[in-house]
Formats: C-alpha cells, sequence, structure tokens
C-alpha cells in the first residue's frame, strides 16, 4: 500500500522539527500549574480574583521568541485560551474574560505573534476546548461550541497568517458531539495552510482523529513510528513534553529534566520523523524564568552544532545496534548517524572507568553510496568500509574534553 504524500504545508511542519510550547495564564501567579482550579476546592469567583492581579507587566513577547529562537525552535504554540477560560487575546466582545480587560490592558496574543513574525518564528495558538468558566460548557454545549467557534474565528482573522491551531480537552467529553466539522470548516475558511491539530491527551497517544486534523499527538510519550501505508493523508507527529513535571510554571517543581534527556527526546522524536514542543511556563506575570532560559540555552548549543541532522530529514531504515540510528538530508546529500551510546575516554587519572573508544560501529541496509564520513561537531574523518549494504567505521567516544551526550556523524552520499 501505497504511502500518501504530505500536503506542503504538513511537510513544511515536519522539516521544522523542534517548537517551544508556552503555557501562561491567570493560573501562573498561583505556581502551581495549569491545573490548579480544578485541584483546589475554590469557587470560580474566588478564582477570578487572579484576574484582577494580573498585570502582564514581565511579559515580554520578544524576549521569549528570541529564547526559542536561539534553542533550535522553528515555531512556538502559546495557550492562547487554558482550561480556565481566560484569553490571552481580544476577545472581541465575546467574553469580558481576556487579558485586554484584566490589568495588563493588552492584547498578548497580539504582541506574541508581532515578535514572532519579526524573527521569523511560526507562531501557533493553543486553545482550550474544555472550559471550566463558561456556564454553558456544562449547561448547554451547543451554544458553548458556537462561543469556542467564534473564539477561533477571532483566532484565524485578526492576526495573519499562523501556522496552526492546537486544540485540547475533547477528552473531557469523549462521547459528546464537538462538531468538529463546523470548527476545521471555520479555519479553513481563513487559514487554509494552518495546521489542525487536537491533542488525544495522555491515555490515547497518536490516536488518528477526524480527517481534517494534520498532526498527531504524543502527549509525554515517546513517538512510535506512523504506519502511513494505507492512510487517506499523509499525518505529521508531534511529541509535546514539559521540562518538569508541569505545563503551567510549579514554584515547587524541583524535578527538572536534564539538558542530555531533553536533547536525547529530541532526537528520539527525529528518529520516527516526529516533532517536539517542549515546554515552557512563564512566571507569574509572564516573565521567563532562568533555570528553564539556562535549560533550553544547553539544548541550543548542541543545535547550534549539530542542527542541520535534525531539520530538513527523514527517517532512514538502515538498522543498527540500537539506541542508535540514521536519518536521511531531504535533498538527498547526507546520511546523519545518531550515536547516543558512546563511552568516555582520556587520562585514567582524570575519567572514572575509561574505556576509551566504542570501536566499530555498522549499518545495515544502506543503499547510498557513501563518499565519506566525519564528525559533525570537528570535523574529524571517519575510516569505513561499505559492502552488502553495510557501512562499517570505527566511531570513537568522547576524549576528555567533549561530551555531547548524542552524537552525529555525517556520511556523505556519491553524486
Ligand atoms: C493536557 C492538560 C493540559 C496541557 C496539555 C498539554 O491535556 O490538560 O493542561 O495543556 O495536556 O499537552
Amino acid at each position: 500500500m501505497a504511502i500518501p504524500v504530505a500536503k506542503k504545508y504538513i511537510a513544511d511542519f515536519e522539516n521544522m522539527g523542534f517548537g517551544m510550547f508556552v503555557h501562561w495564564g491567570l493560573y501562573s501567579q498561583v505556581g502551581q500549574g495549569e491545573w490548579h482550579f480544578h485541584h483546589s476546592d475554590i469557587t470560580m469567583d474566588e478564582y477570578k480574583k487572579l484576574f484582577d492581579t494580573f498585570t502582564a507587566e514581565d511579559f515580554d513577547a520578544e524576549e521569549m521568541v528570541l529564547m526559542a529562537k536561539s534553542a533550535g525552535c522553528k515555531y512556538i504554540t502559546l495557550t492562547t485560551r487554558h482550561h480556565e477560560g481566560f484569553s490571552l487575546f481580544d476577545t472581541c466582545g465575546l467574553s469580558d474574560f481576556d487579558a485586554p480587560h484584566s490589568p495588563a490592558k493588552r492584547d498578548l496574543v497580539r504582541e506574541f505573534v508581532d515578535a514572532c513574525n519579526k524573527h521569523d518564528i511560526v507562531p501557533f495558538f493553543y486553545h482550550t476546548t474544555l472550559d471550566w468558566y463558561q456556564e454553558s460548557f456544562e449547561t448547554d454545549f451547543d451554544a458553548y461550541l458556537e462561543y469556542l467557534r467564534k473564539s477561533v474565528e477571532i483566532l484565524c482573522k485578526n492576526y495573519g497568517k499562523i501556522g496552526g491551531l492546537w486544540f485540547d480537552g475533547n477528552w473531557s467529553k469523549p462521547d459528546a458531539d464537538w462538531k468538529e466539522d463546523e470548527l476545521y470548516a471555520t479555519i479553513r475558511k481563513w487559514q487554509p495552510e494552518a495546521m489542525i491539530i487536537n491533542n488525544t491527551g495522555l491515555a490515547e497517544l497518536g490516536r488518528l482523529g477526524h480527517p481534517e486534523i494534520d498532526s498527531v499527538t504524543f502527549e509525554q510519550g515517546r513517538p512510535t513510528p506512523m504506519k502511513r501505508a494505507g492512510m487517506p493523508k499523509y499525518l505529521a507527529a508531534e511529541m509535546c513534553y514539559t521540562i518538569n513535571d508541569h505545563w503551567g510554571i510549579g514554584d515547587m517543581d524541583f524535578n527538572y529534566k536534564s539538558p542530555a534527556e531533553l536533547i536525547r527526546t529530541l532526537c528520539a522524536c527525529r528518529k520516527v520523523g516526529a516533532n517536539l514542543l517542549l515546554n515552557i511556563g512563564p512566571t507569574a506575570q509572564g516573565g521567563i524564568d532562568p533555570f528553564q532560559k539556562a535549560l533550553f540555552g544547553i539544548i541550543g548549543k548542541w543545535v547550534k552544532v549539530f542542527g542541520e541532522a535534525i531539520y530538513e530529514v527523514k527517517p532512514y531504515p538502515a538498522y543498527c545496534t540500537s539506541p542508535n540510528f540514521a536519518l536521511k538530508a531531504n535533498d538527498g546529500s547526507a546520511l546523519y548517524l545518531f550515536f547516543t551510546d558512546l563511552s568516555r575516554g582520556g587520562s585514567a587519572h582524570v575519567v572514572a572507568g575509561t574505556t576509551k573508544y566504542a570501536g566499530a560501529y555498522s549499518f545495515g541496509d544502506v543503499t547510498d553510496e557513501i563518499e565519506s564520513v566525519h564528525w559533525i561537531d570537528n570535523g574529524e574523518e571517519l575510516s569505513f568500509l561499505q559492502g552488502d549494504g553495510m557501512l562499517t567505521f570505527n566511531a570513537k567516544g568522547y576524549d576528555y574534553g567533549l561530551s555531547t551526550c548524542v552524537r552525529v556523524a555525517k556520511a556523505i552520499i556519491k553524486k
């Protein structure tokens, strides 16, 4: 069965590879994640006090965009409205529960989009479908869906070209008729080339949805290869991931992931052709947390060195000892060989348990003829043998002075 050809905007999305997710809302002032209202006993009237203190005085869209850009992210997905029902955008009279009516008195989505456009980052809008604020969500679902559709229409009409819409919450009423046809038709009318994504949640990673959906989601779980043969349409895949245990900032969450784990996760996504959407939770009034910035900064250093291996590439069906793998440049010029298990060497007086070099590595089923192989980080050539589909070479481990956690060799394909 044939694999469907990707529409251009879906292929473009896939080629971007790495994006930044931003969870910011009234809840950020509490510092216990974005589910605070649901997990506490307070009433919506009490919760609404957070609206009166929301000044957004620390929000600098440009700083956020530049942080994403220097980490190597090509797009940012911002929570324009989360489950609490508060909108960071001007709802144009649909509701007073939005940023322009709050003490912030600004359309924060406008600032976000302007900063993205200025710095060549593609803006995406997260929008909840579940709403704890709108009573109609429980009492008059049809009226609620119309409110949702009009909100989305505002986002599609008022901010120029956007990369896509990222919905979240249909899992809260799995048996309801969400009238997805109407919602997605509204998007297609104003933004024919926007990615439409609807998060299937923790319990259903990678599940296919409505035919208008352009990418499946893997929330907090490593993506598995897509079985695209026979599908009516080519779908992208995206994993979204927290850098600690919360999406909205958690002031008492110290369980941060290491840069090494995050880099490995980015590579594991690319291994199967999926994107990674890595989250930050800005502070109470929209500032960037310095530690989160530093984490993204380290990832950015890795991407600066090895980035050519993660954008505009496709999975390559070469087999090798897991967890290593190969990707192929879309222009057919090279294979990128990813090593995640290299050993470390150096003087036994400074490197504990030194094993020095990793030894011979083989990739099987390499159908392209290779001209030369070198490490991307230092350009060092690796001698190799190729025959019967096997590409074999001595992949050295790290000398003291280098430890990139994932190291990539570039194999140039003969023209
Ligand atoms: C979940 C949560 C949510 C978060 C999202 C991100 O479905 O409800 O708070 O925004 O995942 O993937």
